[in-house]
């Protein structure tokens, strides 16, 4: 039986430009890696070693210079503008440092609104009621109806993650997610990326500083000079 690859990265390269002298900077070379459905991936690492670019590379928000990526079997270098938004849309979930929730909209309001990227119609009221559900598991079904700015910030972090799961993604990217948190506010927004890991089978790669956070991962990845290591 072939086993289901959520991701599939072989021998990507990604340079940037250098802002000083025009030259190019390697960020990541030759770099290839599996993640298999449910797994747990924690991507460690110093300031500007690529964690964020590898991030961007497995979520479609960026294309490599070199390389393939498969995303659910799928070549993303062959989809069209369009389907790869589709792609991310339905597929991929994305946690940042910074909620990036709308000032403007409520919290319920935020939380659907990926449900209008997707390539096929969702069910309002089913959206609804799933983002309801998910406010309550995760703690913040109270503050469905308030704006984002009436939220503590752990309350938004969980916001955004629910909002990042509206879509039922395979993948859940997280990129430092608890950076901006408290100790406390870390732990639980901690337990529950690996609690929606283990309970829904969603794959998740975090980025992550937290040590804690990082431990409890099935993996454990790091990058040094453009290279992808696995860590015991
Ligand atoms: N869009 C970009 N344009 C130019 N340089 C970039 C861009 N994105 C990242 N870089 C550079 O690539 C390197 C890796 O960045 P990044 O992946 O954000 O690191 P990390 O997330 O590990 O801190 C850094 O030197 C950064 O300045
Ligand atoms: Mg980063």
């Amino acid at each position: 039986m072939v086993e289901t690859m959520i991701v599939e990265l072989s021998s990507v390269s990604k340079s940037f430009r250098d802002g000083n002298d025009g030259g190019k900077r390697r960020v990541l070379e030759n770099v290839s890696l599996s993640v298999k459905s449910g797994e747990s991936l924690s991507v460690v690492g110093h300031s500007g070693c690529g964690k964020s670019t590898l991030l961007n590379l497995m979520g479609i928000l960026d294309v490599p210079d070199s390389g393939s990526i498969f995303i659910n079997g799928q070549d993303t270098s062959k989809l069209s503008a369009k389907a790869s938004a589709s792609m991310r849309a339905s597929d991929i979930g994305f946690v940042f440092q910074s909620h990036h929730l709308l000032p403007q909209a409520t919290v319920l309001e935020n939380v659907k609104l990926p449900s209008l990227a997707l390539p096929e119609k969702a069910d309002p009221q089913q959206v609804e009621s799933r983002a309801l559900d998910l406010l309550s598991q995760v703690g913040i079904g109270d503050h469905a109806n308030q704006f984002p700015g009436q939220l503590s910030g752990g309350e938004r972090q969980r916001a955004a993650v629910v909002r990042a799961l509206i879509n039922k993604p395979s993948l859940l990217l997280a990129d430092e997610p608890t950076g901006a948190l408290d100790a406390g506010n870390a732990d639980e927004l901690a337990e529950l990326l690996l609690d929606l890991n283990e309970r829904e089978g969603i794959s998740l790669v975090v980025v992550t500083h937290n040590d804690d956070l990082a431990a409890k991962m099935g993996r454990k990845l790091t990058i040094q000079s453009g290279e992808l290591h696995e860590l015991r």
